[in-house]
């Protein structure tokens, strides 16, 4: 029971970190909760146009679900793992520090999907880059890829996930919810643009 309160209480911390915020302080451009749709994601700070501090908002806010999960598999047992990568998506998504206003976890969720089980996570950003290709809607591709993930799983033989896939996949959606307002209504923006 312990290993599982450390395992999730490190997760939760390590995704927590709004790495979005301090990327877009640290590069000079605003407060990112007054630009655009106000998320903490790098699809937002791509609505900056700075491309570099998109680019490392996504790799830092994939790295800590990616870095929950390795670093409670050299601790701990299997569970621990899928606990700490949940708590690093849920730390995201509601960080004590923003007041539990946070991100909408998909680039922490395809981290810790790499990290978990890699031809998963690999099938899941695939997923999410053929819909941004074709569609260039970053939510739209977001809630294409977490609906596969369990589709995913049960194709590459991890069913024991699949659960937690749905649980996440719910969570994703609901997070999403004035992006599905605005896909709906037609106007929800493509990648890049305001
Ligand atoms: O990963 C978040 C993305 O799916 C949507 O971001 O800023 O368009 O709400 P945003």
């Amino acid at each position: 029971a312990l290993t599982l309160l450390l395992a999730g209480g490190l997760g939760y911390l390590l995704g927590s970190i709004p790495f979005g915020i301090v990327i877009a302080r640290a590069f000079g451009l605003g407060d990112l909760r007054q630009i655009g749709s106000g998320n903490i994601g790098a699809t937002n700070v791509l609505r900056t146009g700075n491309k570099l501090a998109a680019l490392l908002t996504l790799i830092c806010d994939s790295g800590k679900g990616a870095a929950a999960v390795l670093i409670a598999r050299a601790l701990a047992d299997a569970d621990a793992v899928q606990l700490a990568g949940f708590a690093a998506f849920l730390g995201h998504c509601f960080p004590v520090w923003l007041g539990f206003r946070g991100g909408k976890g998909v680039a922490t969720y395809l981290g810790t999907l790499l990290a978990l089980f890699f031809p998963v996570g690999l099938a899941a950003c695939a997923t999410w880059a053929f819909t941004a290709l074709v569609f260039r809607i970053s939510s739209l591709s977001a809630l294409v890829a977490a609906a596969a993930v369990p589709v995913w799983l049960w194709a590459f033989d991890r069913p024991g996930m699949i659960v937690l896939a749905i649980a996440l996949a719910v969570l994703i959606y609901i997070r999403h919810a004035p992006n599905i307002q605005r896909l709906l209504a037609g106007e929800e923006p493509r990648i890049g643009k305001k």
